[in-house]
């Protein structure tokens, strides 16, 4: 059985980075309202609002009512200075305010708070601007991402937050455009497209705005695209410099401020054949960048290579492939490379180094005076400590259990498991493409020195491309993403899956890299973390809590329901006395929608929500939406099983990323195994061949699959309902008939 399931993890697991694209009818009245549909902002005057620059931004820690940025300050520590929600006063706190968003799907972002007023992006990049001591909406923004651009993504259509900068908002635009609003009104200042649009170019990110700048990265490298970070003028949009983390295809110069280093050693590392010169190479920057004001420099978590396999990507090369998987500091005011650190020399196995970078001050100079370091916990699962001024390597301990590296040389390099490297059979991978720790944010406490990581622990099997056999998959990363899954499988193997499955709310101490304490979770895709001046740790689940733990112990002080899966981080915030505890609820991202079998099954679509929290609170949650739909085949059993294999195929290539492994929907997109399309050829093919549903973000497939294959996938879904049936998971239509009566 177990060899059976890491096997079939293997594929499941592939998927890890899913996305998709689709939207849910609004439930608010103004649903359909057009962007900046603004109104007056309860603020006095529009030109007060907002007024956040460089300087104050770097007095964060003197302003703890604040929360400035995505990740509360430039040193993106994830640590409040507040202490009025404390151990004593855990056990008063209530729901305060409750605020629904307009859109259905994955929601990741921290909301900013400054002088009163919460900016927090939801799915399909919208913002809202609220009140936040009422949740009264003072604006919605809604830069109508298109439902064919919603397909482009890896990992839903989720947007983890803004930048507020001198009485402006600044959102990533899914589509890839940088968009600056108007703080007071929400009114479109200036909108720039940063990517090259025909490409499967994505913006998940929250830019980062100082010195009269803003910055973003992008997203696509499960798609093919060459990835960068760019900085425009705040007030007008225009470029001011771009970084790219991966050569030019031709090796020639982008006039860009990385053109010197790649002439100089980054071209080197490439070779000059293979699906990189094609399809950009990847090392996309997606989500980390940290601005570090005291060395005046930018640094940037690249990510994985595109194609992932290093044999399709660069197949006569052999060298580290730089900057992928890379910690990159550059100059915040021309873009030039300052230093860099490569945390997966050649990445192989997806392990980005985008996740939260995190810069303090640590007793690990000489005599245990207090050094400036750059913090992170990437994909592979060692915990990086380097100089911030420097880039030189400090420490690299595992913090998750691993199985590619057998450890690190003096100067961080891995040293590599051979069988890592060469996919030997049999091997199975720790840490998988979902990494031991990935978007979630991690914080750190200056007070208790210790970092909190929403670590995972998620297996991986990768299977090479069989070149007989090529899979039409619209994702290119260069391995076979239905390599050794079976069609049909016995009762239980889905739960024996689910258990090899895990995760947990680590307490790192980074001086000594080891382990404080740890949280164990039943499953993985847990939230990101706050930390507070009160000794205090605060993290949500995926089932839809919110939990407080004692920052030295990890004892569990807190709790209270959410009401909606949930797996972003929680934030804080003070105003009139009375601090906020607040977060976006709602989930989706490539965790909630691929893993259904691992965490739920029975989750419902439902619109984005923020909800707070504080002491006193009398407020009500909103009710949890139940899923509606019944759990029964649609139709008869259609075709062989050489049809449904061809169907898991090209099911595991093309639908599981939004619909879920084995078929297995989370409940947040259409599970196809209860859909009545299913039942139906005509109307199947409405969708899957014509693109009924584009708008919504489910796009035609008939470029990708011939009609032979989008028949063999209805075949493949029917025979699954029909063996959840079997497995006794689910109920013949006719029992459920039987039963009614
Ligand atoms: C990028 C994400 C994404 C991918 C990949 C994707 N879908 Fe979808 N699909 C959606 C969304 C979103 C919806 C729901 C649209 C709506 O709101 O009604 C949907 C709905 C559907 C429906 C209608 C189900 C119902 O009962 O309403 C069918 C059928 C379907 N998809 C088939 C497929 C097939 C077959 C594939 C693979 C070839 C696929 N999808 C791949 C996002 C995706």
């Amino acid at each position: 059985m177990v060899k059976y399931s890491t096997k079939l993890l293997g594929l499941a697991v592939l998927s890890v980075l899913t996305a998709c694209g689709g939207e849910q009818a609004a439930t608010t009245a103004s649903a359909d309202q057009p962007a900046a549909a603004a109104t007056e902002t309860s603020a006095a005057n529009s030109a007060d609002v907002a007024q956040v620059d460089t300087a104050r931004i770097e007095s964060a820690a003197r302003q703890p009512e604040q929360w400035m940025t995505y990740s509360g300050g430039y040193e993106e520590q994830r640590h409040s200075g507040l202490t009025t929600i404390n151990r004593d006063t855990l056990s008063d706190l209530g729901v305060g305010w409750t605020y629904e968003m307009r859109k259905t799907r994955g929601v990741e972002a921290t909301p900013v708070v400054v002088d009163g007023v919460m900016y927090v992006s939801g799915s399909w990049s919208v913002v809202y601007a609220l009140d936040a001591t009422t949740g009264a909406e003072l604006w919605v923004y809604d830069p109508e991402v298109s439902g064919q651009d919603a397909a482009k993504g890896c990992c839903d259509v989720v947007n983890r937050g803004l930048a507020v900068y001198q009485g402006k908002v600044f959102v990533g635009v899914f589509d890839g455009r940088l968009e600056a609003l108007d703080a007071a009104t929400g009114e479109l200042l200036w909108s720039t497209v940063t990517v090259d649009q025909s490409k499967p170019y994505t913006i998940t990110g929250a830019p980062r705005a100082f010195n009269n700048k803003v910055i973003i990265g992008n997203g696509g490298a499960e798609l093919g695209v060459r990835g960068y970070v760019t900085a425009y003028d705040t007030d007008t949009g225009e470029l001011a410099w771009r970084f790219y983390a991966t050569p030019n295809p031709e090796k020639k110069p982008d006039g860009a401020a990385s053109d010197a280093i790649f002439a100089e050693l980054a071209n080197d590392t490439w070779g000059d054949t293979g699906a990189w010169t094609t399809d950009g190479g990847g090392g996309t920057a997606w989500d980390s960048m940290v601005y570090d004001p005291v060395n005046n420099q930018v640094v940037i978590g690249f990510g994985n290579g595109s194609p992932w396999n290093d044999n399709v990507r660069d197949p006569e090369g052999n060298g580290d492939n730089l900057f992928l998987s890379s910690i990159v500091a550059v100059d915040a005011d021309t873009g030039a490379y300052r230093w860099h650190f490569q945390t997966t020399p050649r990445d192989k196995w997806d392990y980005t180094a985008t996740q939260g970078i995190v810069i303090a001050d640590l007793p690990l100079g000489e005599n245990g005076a207090d050094r400036r370091v750059v913090m992170q916990a990437p994909k592979n699962g060692f915990f990086y400590i380097l100089d911030a001024a420097t880039g030189q390597f400090i420490s690299g301990n595992p913090y998750e259990l691993q199985t590619w590296a057998t450890g690190l040389t003096e100067e961080g390099r891995p040293i590599e498991n051979p069988d890592a490297r060469n996919l030997a059979p049999g091997y199975i991978a720790l840490p998988g493409p979902m990494g031991a720790h990935n978007w979630h944010p991690m914080a750190y406490s200056p007070e208790t020195q210790l970092a909190y990581i929403p670590a995972n622990r998620v297996p991986q099997g990768y299977g090479d491309l069989n070149p007989d056999d090529p899979s039409n998959s619209f994702w290119n990363i260069g391995y076979d993403l239905a390599a050794g899954l079976p069609s049909v499988y016995p009762k239980g193997t889905l739960e024996a899956i689910s258990k090899e499955i895990s995760g947990s709310l680590l307490a790192w101490d980074p001086v000594a890299g080891k382990p404080a304490w740890e949280v164990p979770h039943i499953t993985t895709g847990n939230g990101g973390i706050l930390s507070t001046a009160s000794g205090l740790v605060f993290q949500n689940t995926l089932m839809g809590e919110i939990v407080a733990y004692d920052a030295r112990t990890g004892e569990r002080l807190w709790s209270s329901p959410l009401n909606n899966p949930t797996s972003a981080p929680v934030m804080t915030y003070k105003v009139n006395g009375e601090q906020y505890l607040a977060t976006a609820t709602g989930v989706g991202s490539s965790w909630g929608l691929t893993y259904g079998f691992a965490w739920s099954e029975q989750a419902a679509p439902q619109p984005g929500k923020v909800i707070t929290f504080k002491i006193g609170g009398t407020g009500e949650l909103p009710a949890s939406v139940l899923p509606s739909v019944a759990r029964t085949p649609k139709g008869e059993a259609i075709g062989d099983d050489a049809v449904a294999l061809l169907g898991m195929k090209r099911f595991a290539d093309n639908c599981q990323f939004c619909h879920g492994g084995l078929a297995v929907s989370s409940g947040v997109l259409p599970d196809l195994r209860w859909s009545a399309y299913a039942g139906n050829e005509a109307a199947w093919d409405t969708i899957v061949r014509d693109g009924l549903l584009t708008d919504r973000g489910m796009v035609s497939f008939a470029d990708h699959l011939s009609k032979e294959e989008t028949d063999a996938i209805r075949a493949y879904v029917l025979q699954q309902a029909w063996l959840a049936v079997a497995n006794g998971d689910a109920q013949a239509p006719s029992t459920v008939a039987a039963s009614a009566q």
